[in-house]
């Protein structure tokens, strides 16, 4: 009788604790509640800008102006070389790394990419044709 009391008061600590989250909602920045917003989003095209995109600010890492999913990023492949490399740059019609990428964490000079600019999309970006998520009144350099 007494395993059975317990089983009881324990289903309705649980249900009860179930009941108390389902009322416990996050406003997101799209201002809609956050279990509302777990449907997969609609897929959105890469933003491919030929020439490049605009800097906004000083010392911005350029966006990248083109897809990188075909491009494996990880320790034992590195896509983005292929064409970005000093060597192959020119050849791919683009830019290597600026001489920023080549420091040590010391500010030595180095032969090779240093593994603090690794990975490149830590710092660089690809685009989606997109609408902004909220108003920005941020203005970029002429
Ligand atoms: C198949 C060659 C190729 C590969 C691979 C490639 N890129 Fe590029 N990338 C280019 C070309 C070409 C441009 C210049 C596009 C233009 O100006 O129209 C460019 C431009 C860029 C720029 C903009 C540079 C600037 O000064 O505006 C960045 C940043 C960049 N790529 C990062 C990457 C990263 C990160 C990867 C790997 C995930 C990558 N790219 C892989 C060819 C490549
Ligand atoms: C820790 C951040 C960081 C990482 C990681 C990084 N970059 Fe950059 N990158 C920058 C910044 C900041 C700039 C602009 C200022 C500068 O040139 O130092 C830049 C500039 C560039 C430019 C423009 C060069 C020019 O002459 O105008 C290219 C191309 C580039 N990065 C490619 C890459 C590639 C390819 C990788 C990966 C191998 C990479 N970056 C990794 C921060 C980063």
């Amino acid at each position: 009788m007494n395993k059975v009391r317990t089983i009881l008061t324990l289903s309705f600590v649980i249900a009860g604790l179930g009941g108390a989250m389902s009322t416990f909602a996050l406003d997101s920045l799209r201002g809609a509640a956050i279990e509302e917003m777990s449907a997969q989003p609609a897929k959105r095209k890469i933003d491919v800008v030929e020439g490049g995109i605009e800097r906004t600010f000083e010392q911005q890492p350029p966006l990248i102006p083109h897809g990188i999913e075909n491009y494996a990023l990880n320790l034992r492949q590195h896509g983005c070389i292929k064409c970005h490399s000093k060597a192959r740059a020119e050849k791919e019609n683009t830019k290597p790394p600026s001489d920023s990428h080549f420091v040590d964490r010391d500010g030595n000079q180095l032969g090779k990419l240093s593994s603090r600019r690794y990975f490149c999309t830590q710092c660089h970006m690809v685009q989606i044709k997109g609408e902004p998520l909220v108003e920005n009144t941020f203005q970029g350099l002429e």
